[in-house]
């Protein structure tokens, strides 16, 4: 088959773009380094000829919610009235487990808007909700950061490991579409801030941790809320592997 991978340089798009050749299929990069530019529509027209299946693996930046929905919504309504003037039959979305369960930050509004758009469009299409990846800790850490010190919240979560995800994508993108996919969880819930310790013990960093509930995730992510539901698709890659395997 003939599959697109938006977000095809990115961390879970790269690995599905090899997921994919390694299975057989061609695959088209879509990410403005391909030069092609979703929030534009440029080179898409051209990208998408003749491809079969979509994965959209994108990310976006944006300082607030109004610029989160409004970039999310942009750059997916873009891609799906090229898909279905190209003939796409199937688009595939990987979102996040929870978004539905709670307002959250400006990345879950966007999240969502992206959701409606895709199951109210005109492409047949695939959801796919998959918990924090197991660098979601180092990416907290990151955002946080000042002079060896970084707040992290306590979130409860089941990480995943990014090439167990994009093994997901993969075999969805070849299958039929079929709506909402069952939520995509690593085998075992973590804690953030253990997570967050974990990692930069296995970087050799020295960062002091804070945990608090008063920076990017607030109390009512606190709880159950990240955590798939019963019936989730457990993927095999417990975190420590992961560490190891990415030391
Ligand atoms: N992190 C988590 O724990 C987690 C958990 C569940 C789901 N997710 C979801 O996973 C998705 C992928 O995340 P990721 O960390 O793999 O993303 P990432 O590494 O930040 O990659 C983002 C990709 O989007 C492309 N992109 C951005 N703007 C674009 C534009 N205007 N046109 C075309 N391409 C564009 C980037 O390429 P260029 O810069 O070259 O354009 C890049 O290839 C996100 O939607 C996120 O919500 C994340």
């Amino acid at each position: 088959m003939r599959i697109a991978v938006a977000g095809a340089t990115g961390n879970i798009g790269s690995l599905t773009v090899v997921a994919l050749e390694r299975r057989g299929h061609e695959v088209v990069r879509i990410s403005r380094s391909t030069g092609v530019d979703l929030s534009t529509g440029e080179g898409l027209d051209a990208a998408l000829a003749g491809v079969d299946a979509v994965v959209d693996a994108v990310n976006v930046e944006a300082a607030d919610r109004a610029g989160s929905v409004d970039l999310f919504g942009r750059m997916t309504r873009t891609l799906l009235a090229a898909e279905a003037e190209a003939g796409v039959r199937h688009h595939v979305l990987l979102s996040i487990v929870g978004i539905d369960r709670v307002d959250g930050n400006p990345h879950y509004a966007g999240k969502r808007e992206q959701e409606r758009l895709v199951a109210e469009g005109p492409v047949p299409w695939t959801i796919v909700p998959a918990t924090q990846f197991h660098d979601f800790a180092e990416m907290v850490v990151g955002w946080a950061e000042r002079d060896g010190v970084a707040t992290v919240a306590p979130l409860l979560v089941q990480p995943v490991a990014p090439r167990d995800v994009a093994e997901v994508l993969a075999e969805v993108a070849v299958g039929e579409p079929k709506g909402r996919h069952p939520h995509l969880a690593g085998p075992e819930t973590q804690d953030l801030v253990d997570m967050a310790r974990r990692t930069l013990r296995a970087r050799g960093r020295e960062v002091r941790l804070v945990p608090t509930w008063s920076g990017v995730f607030g109390p009512e992510m606190a709880g159950n809320v990240l955590l798939p539901d019963e019936g989730a698709r457990i993927a095999p890659t417990t975190f420590e592997e992961w560490l190891v395997g990415s030391a």
